[in-house]
């Protein structure tokens, strides 16, 4: 009833808001997926979809993507973009610049997606703790999600914000209203793949984390659905760049190091570590090192509450 009336007044304020061309940017994730789903209902054909493929994204996710918004009948143009983000990207180690350049490469893609269909407005996912923890009034910058601190300052078209004032557990349950299938899905960080690779952000490296979080998404959702362990908030892997000494047979190799990260939490303010089972971590780490032969011979799991740490090691 409560979902019903918010979901009401969101599309209400979008159609007064919006007047004219809008775009808005789908990775397929639930903030934006429910952001346009809202839009698309007040604006209708106004409301342009746009996916940018930046080669971040993960393993079957672009194809995934395009179906579910298919099957909910809305348009999504897919612009593949991945070669101006790793070179745009190409040297860079710092967690803030890469957020900075991924934001400002998703707003040229943007401008030239606008140029092509003319929009007046950008819709965007934002969410509360998004801009609470990128320095909303007094509080300290903790991280520039790149929906809020990656935006140049010359953008042309009015930002629409429809779930500004939302946490993720109320989303979810809008999204779940809206009957969105990934209204499941744990969330995924804006910038992808770029933030789960520390150090530099090369296509093989990015390709090295993708096999290994959808090792871990897959082993974890599986056992989760055996009953062997819960099902955790989010649950993937980053790829770290400290190289250490492993075995290959008779020859000693420097790998890189993949951690495994868990956690449960109700809206990613703060989380606490989940206990996974150490025979499901051993088995991860197993299917880990052989698919990431000669590049991974090491895997760690993370066993730090937020605070002190964040969920995400960038
Ligand atoms: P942290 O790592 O700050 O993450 O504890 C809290 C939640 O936010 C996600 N996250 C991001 N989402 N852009 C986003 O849209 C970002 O730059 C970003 N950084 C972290 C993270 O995956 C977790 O769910």
């Amino acid at each position: 009833m409560r979902t019903q009336m918010l979901v009401e007044e969101a599309i209400e304020a979008l159609s007064s808001q919006v007047d004219d061309t809008a775009i808005i940017a789908c990775s397929g994730g639930i903030d934006s997926t429910v952001a346009a789903v809202l839009a698309h209902r007040a604006v209708g054909s106004l409301l342009h979809c746009v996916y940018v493929d930046t080669g971040l994204m993960r393993k079957g996710e672009s194809a995934e993507v395009s179906q579910m918004f298919s099957e909910m009948g809305i348009e999504l143009k897919v612009v593949k973009a991945a070669e101006r983000f790793f070179h745009s990207l190409s040297g860079v180690t710092d967690p803030e610049e890469k957020r900075k350049i991924i934001g400002e490469q998703f707003i040229r893609v943007f401008e030239e997606e606008q140029s092509v269909c003319g929009a007046n407005y950008l819709v965007q996912g934002t969410i509360a703790p998004d801009w609470i923890e990128s320095g909303g009034g007094e509080r300290d910058v903790i991280k520039s999600h790149h929906n809020v601190g990656g935006l140049p300052e010359d953008v042309d078209m009015t930002i629409v914000e429809p779930l500004r004032e939302f946490y993720k557990d109320e989303v979810r349950e809008i999204a779940r209203h809206l009957g969105i299938k990934s209204s499941e899905r744990q969330p995924f960080p804006g910038p992808g793949l770029a933030v789960r690779v520390l150090g530099e952000v090369t296509p093989e490296r990015v390709e090295s984390c993708r096999e290994a979080c959808h090792i871990v998404e897959t082993k974890i959702r599986e056992y989760a659905e055996n009953g062997e362990c819960e099902l955790p908030w989010q649950y993937f892997a980053s790829l770290l760049p400290v190289r250490s000494v492993g075995v290959h047979g008779d020859t000693r190799v420097h790998g890189e190091t993949v951690v495994v990260r868990a956690v449960a939490s109700l809206d990613g303010m703060s989380a606490r570590y989940s206990p996974i089972p150490h025979e499901i971590l051993a088995k991860i780490s197993t299917e880990i090192t052989n698919s990431l032969k000669g590049q991974v011979n090491r895997v760690v799991y993370d066993i730090t509450h937020k605070p002190p740490g964040t969920i995400e090691w960038e």
